[in-house]
């Protein structure tokens, strides 16, 4: 063969070798490397219409991202050291024996999303343990600046309940918190990342009477304000009743804070990785990415699962740029990372506001 046409047909050769092996097309023409994925594009078509209200990042996927860490968490390495049943992780538990699981207290409030959840996997026929883990993957794609989570798709969906007693609760101290989260291999900086989920959070049952109460004044978004809100000094008490059991003073009426995350803002072992999330946001999504695919599969074996992350939406962007809330300066920051300094952030206009509560839906 020639030269030329050899050099004619390279071309060829590059865009075989660009296309993936075994590419399937499933429902409405969409396609995902692995046939075994197209489940999931129905799955959801369902959630976003009649889980999510139609895309939104609204209560109820704020509910599913937190049950796939309730989920997760019921891990311990000790307990399996000393020859018991740890728990299996990310394995569907907390809605196969939700009447023992939600029962804790720690879990109070999850039952909502459980019940709300489960018909669905019932109806697509895929395990609890799956359905769990995709729910808050396609749930927190819906808020703009959220990273595009990895899923992965097989799990079990024969398991036991979680032992009790693993689920962090706002009222321990940071130590406890740590020691928990090491318990279950994650390191101190990794639970700094995975509280990001806190920027896509409300809270109804610490206060209940301020049932909404976000954690950082812009609940939809994925951004970094609460890692920047957490950090300014707490002057209210936003609640008609006092402060509750796991809560301090929070920075803007309205807002809520849980004592875990004032603390854990604060804390010398986790001060500057917090502070390194202030105006960072796409740290702040590299880093929630890569501890939520750990934490989606604690207890599970990566090898025997199969990659259907590209079922999963491509989230919108947030175009928000950090701030202090209006009314607050740099002076009302209390800097806790003493080795950096900390970004300077304008605020934004206007005199001092409240936060609204996440509507219920
Ligand atoms: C130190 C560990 C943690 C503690 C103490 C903690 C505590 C809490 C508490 C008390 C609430 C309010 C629940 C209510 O009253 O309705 C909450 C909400 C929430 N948590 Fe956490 N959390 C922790 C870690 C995490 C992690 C790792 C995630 C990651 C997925 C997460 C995701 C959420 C979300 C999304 C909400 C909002 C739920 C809603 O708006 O309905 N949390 N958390
Ligand atoms: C998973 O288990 C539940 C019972 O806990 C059952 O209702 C459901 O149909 C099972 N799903 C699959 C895919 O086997």
């Amino acid at each position: 063969m020639q030269l030329k046409s050899l050099v004619a047909i390279l071309p060829f050769f590059l865009a075989v070798a660009a296309t993936p092996v075994q590419q399937a097309t499933c429902s409405n023409g969409r396609t995902t490397a692995n046939a075994q994925c197209c489940v999931w594009f129905d799955v959801l078509d369902d959630i976003q219409e009649n889980l999510f209200d139609g895309g939104e990042c609204g209560e109820e996927v704020h509910e599913s991202l937190r049950l796939t860490f309730h989920d997760a968490i019921g891990f311990s390495e000790l307990l399996k050291l000393q020859g018991k049943f740890g728990g299996g992780g990310a394995d569907g538990s907390i809605m196969h024996f939700s009447d023992i699981e939600t029962a804790f207290p720690a879990n109070n409030g999850v039952d909502d999303i459980v019940d709300a959840q489960r018909p669905f996997a019932i109806k697509h026929q895929v395990s609890f343990g799956d359905f769990i883990q995709f729910a808050g993957a396609v749930g927190v794609s819906n808020c703009p600046g959220a990273p595009r989570l990895e899923f992965l798709a097989g799990r079990s969906n024969v398991t036991k309940p979680s032992p009790p007693d693993l689920v962090p609760e706002p009222q321990d101290s940071v130590v406890k918190i740590l020691a928990r989260m090491a318990d279950a291999t994650f390191s101190p900086n990794e639970l700094v990342a995975l509280l990001a989920s806190h920027s896509v959070a409300a809270q109804d049952h610490v206060d209940p009477i301020i049932h909404g109460s976000p954690f950082d004044s812009t609940p939809g978004l994925f951004d970094t304000q609460f890692y920047i809100e957490t950090l300014l000094q707490g002057d209210v008490i936003p609640g008609p009743d006092g402060l509750q059991v796991g809560e301090v003073q929070s920075p803007l009426q309205g807002e809520l804070r849980l004592q875990s995350d004032g603390a854990l803002a604060r804390h010398p072992i986790t001060a500057c990785e917090w502070q390194s999330f202030v105006n960072d946001q796409s740290r702040m999504a590299t880093k929630f990415r890569a501890a939520m695919s750990k934490m989606a599969i604690l207890g599970q074996k990566r090898s025997a699962l199969i990659d259907c992350s590209d079922v999963i939406p491509v989230p919108k962007p947030n175009a928000k740029t950090p701030s202090l809330p209006a009314g607050k300066t740099m002076h009302d920051i209390e800097k806790s990372c003493l080795i950096k300094p900390f970004p300077t952030l304008s605020a934004d206009p206007g005199p001092e506001t409240s936060v609204n509560p996440v509507p219920p839906s």
